[in-house]
């Protein structure tokens, strides 16, 4: 049986409603991005799929309906996933290759993604404690079988995701993996490659100087999107141009004050946000909408008005402080599959500034904020930062939520709070 369904069913049946108590004050917003962005949830071939971008090496779970497991959302309703103590199947045999192949599948995990271990796996990282010597440790096999099933019955607060309870590997996989870390012994291991050890690793020093115009394409792609809007015309004829004139490159200083609380809207936003609502209501069509190539370009070209001066977001009105709580709280929400936070990943207690895989994990102090949006040299295109919110959250099994919404906006600004005085320096440049 999977624990956390029947427990899911019971919460939905008993209509137990789990969302923080400070949300019945947000503001309520239908989603103004394009399609892929507010992600609806259609049928194809008779299952239920989640429409999401189309671009990139998407992985196999690209369209993936992941509704079962909590999201993001204020509104959500799907209880975090209880701690589960199992005893171990006694009929299955454990089976050290099956478990090797297991702990490398990229389509389950892969455990490889936080562990290294004695085989030469490529890319390993170190998110979690090293497995070269876990055998020697001499744990019993029902203890581990406990850990890897569920870690947080014997750590609460671990953030290794709880792999048995959230079903992502059956009983039967999981008694292989014992098999296979149990089998983690020996003496030292000596690597013929440096790079295979995150320890002894190369790190990659980065792109050269993405305000570089013959380095970064998204500036001249940038310019050139913000001129055209500049004099595109909504219905009622009036082009932004009509309000504010001289183009994108004169609105000196309005980027390092958002995102902010706009009282039209009655919620906090970002550039990106506000741009498409603010189109329908003086142009009368929004012909900017979130998460749209001229939308991020035109917001870059915005931003890019602003570079090198300090960002400066007036945090004092109250709404600015319950948004900012709850981006906060956002940030430390575990969800989706892997019942991970952004905080899990992002923070230098826990797996922040690490390897995961061969990636480096940026850190929230950095900050993150003020390169976006950037260019990602493998799309060959800008992303904002509520793309990569949604690529992020992806392979943890959560389903999208917009863009554009309010939950996201909070996200960023509490993000951006970590880079109050620091100069903007959009467009970035990374891969
Ligand atoms: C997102 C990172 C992450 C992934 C992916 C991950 N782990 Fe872990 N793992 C951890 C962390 C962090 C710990 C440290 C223990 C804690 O959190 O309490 C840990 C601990 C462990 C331990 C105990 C190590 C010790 O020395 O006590 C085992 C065994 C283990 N993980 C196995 C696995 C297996 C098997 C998989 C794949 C199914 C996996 N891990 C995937 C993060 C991860
Ligand atoms: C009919 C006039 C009108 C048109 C058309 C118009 N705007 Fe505006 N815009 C305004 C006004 C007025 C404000 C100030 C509103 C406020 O602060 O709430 C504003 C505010 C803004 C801001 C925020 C400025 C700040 O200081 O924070 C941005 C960015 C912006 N507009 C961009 C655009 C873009 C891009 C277009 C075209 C897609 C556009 N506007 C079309 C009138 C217009
Ligand atoms: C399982 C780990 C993991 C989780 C959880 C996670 N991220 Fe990430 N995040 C990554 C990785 C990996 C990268 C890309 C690092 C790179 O550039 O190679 C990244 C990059 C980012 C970036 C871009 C940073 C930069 O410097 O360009 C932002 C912003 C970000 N994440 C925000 C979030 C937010 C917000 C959440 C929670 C909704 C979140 N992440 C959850 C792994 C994670």
């Amino acid at each position: 049986m999977n624990h956390w369904t029947s427990w899911r069913s019971f919460a939905l049946i008993a209509g137990v409603a789990f969302a923080a108590a400070a949300c019945s004050s947000v503001p309520e917003w239908t989603s103004q991005s394009i399609k892929e962005s507010a992600a609806p949830i259609v049928e194809k071939d008779g299952k239920q799929v989640q429409i999401r971008y189309n671009e990139g090496p998407y992985s196999p779970y690209a369209d993936t309906n992941w509704s079962k497991y909590r999201t993001l959302s204020y509104k959500e309703s799907i209880p975090a996933p209880p701690v589960v103590k199992v005893e171990m199947p006694k009929d299955i045999k454990g089976d050290v290759a099956k478990g090797k192949k297991l702990f490398e599948s990229r389509a389950k995990a892969p455990c490889t993604g936080c562990h290294v271990v004695r085989d030469d796996i490529w890319p390993m990282g170190d998110v979690g404690p090293s497995l070269v010597k876990f055998g020697d440790k001499k744990f019993k096999d029902e203890f581990v079988y406990q850990m890897i099933y569920d870690m947080r019955s014997i750590n609460k607060d671990s953030f290794m995701p709880p792999w048995g309870a959230s079903g992502a590997f059956t009983p039967e996989e999981i008694v292989h993996l014992v098999a296979y870390v149990q089998s983690q012994k020996g003496p030292p291991v000596k690597r013929k490659d440096p790079n295979i050890d995150p320890a002894t690793r190369y790190v990659s020093e980065g792109f050269g100087d993405n305000l570089d115009p013959t380095n970064n394409p998204a500036i001249a792609m940038s310019e050139a999107t913000a001129a055209k809007m500049w004099k595109k015309a909504g219905p009622n004829g009036k082009t932004c141009d009509s309000c504010h004139a001289g183009g994108a490159a004169k609105m000196t200083g309005v980027a390092a004050k958002w995102p902010r609380f706009v009282k039209t809207y009655n919620r906090v936003m970002a550039i990106e946000d506000f741009l498409g609502p603010h189109a329908k209501d003086t142009m009368g069509e929004n012909i900017i909408p979130a998460q749209g190539n001229d939308n991020i370009h035109t917001t870059t070209a915005i931003k890019m008005a602003s570079t090198g001066m300090a960002q400066n977001i007036d945090m004092s009105s109250p709404e600015m402080k319950e948004a900012l709580e709850r981006g906060k709280t956002s940030f430390y929400n575990r969800v989706g599959q892997r019942n991970h936070a952004c905080a899990d990943c992002h923070t230098e207690e826990r797996g922040g500034g690490k390897f995961l895989g061969g990636r480096k994990l940026p850190l929230l102090a950095m900050p993150m904020n003020l390169h976006f949006p950037t260019y990602r040299t493998n799309f060959a295109k800008i992303w904002d930062m509520r793309k990569r919110f949604q690529w992020c959250t992806l392979p943890l099994g959560m389903n999208f939520i917009p863009g554009d919404s309010i939950e996201y906006a909070e996200l960023e600004l509490y993000l951006a709070s970590f880079a109050q005085g620091k100069p903007l320096r959009a467009p970035g440049l990374g891969h």
